[in-house]
């Protein structure tokens, strides 16, 4: 998709900065070229050597270095790519690129471009919370410079909240919007994805769940975006962030699933990836349920909760034009998903083994397989993201026909 894009990237100095060297291969995998300036900070975190055995090509650290300002000169080097793209982007370079310093190479390339700009953000909470990020943040979009991130999740530092860096799928995707726009096969679409476990309360304290991550889920809810749909995401309790560009209904129990699922509007693609307990406890205790001292334990009754996927899928007015639900396995996968896409009347169905040994519940790769109208496909192992990825190009694919 990035035939012949030409990437400049600014490596800054944070613990992300090896994310980035995974962005240099998937940019180069989607056949963009890349170009490395690597930041005093980000030569602390990843070599040089790194950045161009990745990129293929010469990586730049210094202003003054006349080999350099003779081969090719800092302006240049600044205009010679479609767009230059600051990742991790740290607190300090956000405040220079506010400012217009330009102490270094990066800045100064950052200051004499005449090109697009996206940064990634990274930084500790506190710091991308403070006034001056705040500040800085609002001076830059209104520079017309492009953000993705950060993510809310647990940081290298050890505190959680919003401040790593976007995933470099999600970078790549963002690079792809800036640069070939009409990448956006699925806007003025509405898709709604369930992602994640739901719990089931027993009493105040205890409930029923299920080891659900919300990973998979999540990384669709994200893809759709990426492609141009409005997303609603309703998700169960997970530690995954929200997804950038998502709106979030966050749900505890099959029933509030359900209700925030129909509350959400009209949809026109549903992914149901949400691991939705199947029976919650008939009547729940209003206090805690204590130990009795003769040894017995209570009996819980358990009562059916209702099937979020059947419901979308029914045929109405305002059934979705395309509803996919998961079938997570632990046996027999194919014929599992087979009857599960007959009896809930959804249209495709991603099957998986999750048997424990697979490691895929929780886990960041997935091996599935998709079953369609038109037969069965059997994807390879790949990561979460992949699968998500290639599963929106597929429903993208599928609109497009349609
Ligand atoms: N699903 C749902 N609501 C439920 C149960 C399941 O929306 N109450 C959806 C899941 O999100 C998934 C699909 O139905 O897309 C299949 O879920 P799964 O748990 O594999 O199937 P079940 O119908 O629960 O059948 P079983 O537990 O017997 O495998």
């Amino acid at each position: 998709m990035l035939t012949g894009k030409r990437v400049l990237l600014i490596i800054g100095g944070g613990i992300a900065a090896y994310k980035s060297l995974d962005l240099i291969r998937k940019l180069r995998g989607q056949a963009a070229s890349v170009r490395c300036i690597l930041t005093a900070g980000g030569r602390q975190f990843v070599t040089p050597l790194s950045a161009a055995s990745l990129s293929g090509d010469k990586v730049y650290t210094e202003l003054f270095d006349l080999t350099d300002e003779a081969e090719m000169g800092h302006i240049q080097l600044s205009r010679d790519a479609d767009l230059l793209v600051v990742a991790p982007a740290t607190a300090d370079l956000m405040a220079k690129m506010a400012h217009g310093l330009a102490d270094d190479l990066a800045t100064t390339a950052l200051l004499a471009t005449d090109k697009p700009v996206l940064i990634a953000p990274a930084m500790n909470v506190r710091m991308w919370q403070h006034a001056a990020t705040r500040r800085n943040l609002a001076t830059l979009r209104g520079d017309g410079v492009m953000v993705i991130g950060p993510n809310e999740g647990d940081m290298a530092c050890g505190e959680y909240g919003p401040g790593r860096m976007a995933e470099p799928e999600e970078i790549l995707a963002a690079i792809t919007a800036a640069l070939a726009p009409t990448a956006r096969p699925l806007s003025g679409l509405r898709a709604l994805v369930t992602s994640g476990p739901t719990h089931e309360p027993i009493d105040p304290v205890r409930y029923i769940a299920n080891r659900s991550s919300g990973k998979q889920g999540h990384a669709i809810a994200a893809a759709l975006a990426m492609l141009g749909a409005e997303t609603v995401l309703v998700s169960g309790p997970v530690h995954e962030a929200t997804p950038p560009g998502v709106a979030i209904r966050k749900v505890e129990t099959a029933c509030e699933m359900l209700e925030a699922c129909k509350g959400a509007g009209r949809f026109d693609i549903a992914v149901c990836a949400a691991a939705v307990a199947d029976w919650r406890v008939e009547s729940q205790s209003g206090r805690k349920i204590k130990k009795r001292h003769d040894g017995g334990a209570p009996k819980l009754v358990l009562t059916e909760n209702p099937d979020i996927l059947l419901s979308l899928s029914q045929n109405n007015a305002s059934r979705p034009r395309l509803v996919i639900g998961f079938a997570a396995e632990t046996n027999d996968v194919i014929t599992h998903a087979r009857e599960k896409r007959t009896r809930k009347g959804c249209d495709w169905i991603v099957a998986n083994d999750v048997s424990p040994e697979t490691g895929i519940m929780g886990g960041d790769f997935n091996t599935v397989h998709l079953l369609t109208g038109e037969g069965l496909e059997n994807w390879p192992p790949m990561s979460k993201t992949d699968v998500a990825a290639r599963l929106a190009q597929r429903i993208a694919e599928h609109f497009a026909v349609g």
